[in-house]
């Protein structure tokens, strides 16, 4: 499902951010993204978004190779949308609507639903995520926390193949940080694949099978079972995950 063959990337040319990395994924598959700050982990899911396009090397998703000429064709763009959903570490750059229900019907509307669809569609994202009472609230001025959770119904409510979550933890309080790590537990078991970073190890436990470890050197230094890695305590002292 995601083919990312031998990619870097620069910021403006000048801030090396990825470093020959190669990675695949198959469809159904949970996968941590780990590393200490400033490793890569967010530019490789903006990647995977298709909000950059590698410097060097190719990333294919869905068979098909993403490039900047393939997102500007709109209906590619829509139809690349719709499959995968994309939690911002900062939700402030996510949101955009002025009020709550609006921006979780943005990307419904978008995939062209009607509106009774997308109202049942909003109704029951923001049921599911216990935030009915944000539904006419500005975005703008909600609390870290709850700006999360508004980010969060936003791709749920599209429901899409393949959910990336940037550090998603980020602000959340213990109950529902223990609601997300259920939520990811069911939609993988009902087939999403799951990428998701997070420096918050202790929510996260059994829900990915595999983990990708990152480096300073903005290279993929570790791949493979999360417990495994999750056990090595000397190995990730040495790459400041822990
Ligand atoms: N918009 C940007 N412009 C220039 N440099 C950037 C930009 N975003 C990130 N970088 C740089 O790219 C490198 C990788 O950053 P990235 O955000 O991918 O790290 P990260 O692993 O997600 O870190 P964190 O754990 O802090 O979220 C860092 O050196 C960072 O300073
Ligand atoms: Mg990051």
């Amino acid at each position: 499902m995601i083919d990312i063959n031998n990619v870097s990337y620069s910021y403006n040319d000048q801030v090396e951010a990825l470093k020959n990395i190669e990675l695949h994924i198959s469809t159904g598959e949970a996968v941590a993204f780990i590393g200490a700050n400033g490793s890569g982990k967010s530019t490789l899911m903006k990647l995977i978004n298709g909000l950059i396009v590698p410097g060097e090397g190719t990333y294919i998703f869905d068979g098909e190779e993403i490039t900047h000429k393939k997102l500007e064709n709109e209906s590619f763009s829509k139809s690349f949308h719709k499959k995968i959903g994309f939690v911002f570490q900062n939700s402030e750059a996510q949101l955009f609507c002025s009020n709550v229900y609006d921006e979780v019907a943005f990307g419904p509307r978008q995939m062209g639903l009607s509106e009774k669809e997308v109202d049942k569609r909003v109704k029951d994202t923001l049921e599911l995520l216990k935030i009915q009472s944000l539904r006419n609230r500005q975005p703008y001025h909600l609390s870290g926390g709850e700006k999360k959770k508004v980010a969060i119904a936003s791709v749920v409510a599209l429901n899409p193949q393949v959910y990336v979550f940037d550090e998603p933890m980020n602000g959340l309080d213990p109950k529902t940080k223990r609601f997300l790590r259920e939520f990811m537990i069911t939609i993988n078991n009902a087939g999403k694949t799951i990428i998701c970073s997070t420096h918050d190890f202790e929510y996260i436990k059994d829900v990915f099978k595999r983990a990708v470890v990152f480096s300073d050197t903005h290279t993929i230094v570790r791949d493979g079972n999360y417990n495994d890695i999750m056990s090595d305590r000397n190995f990730l002292q040495q790459n400041n995950v822990i």
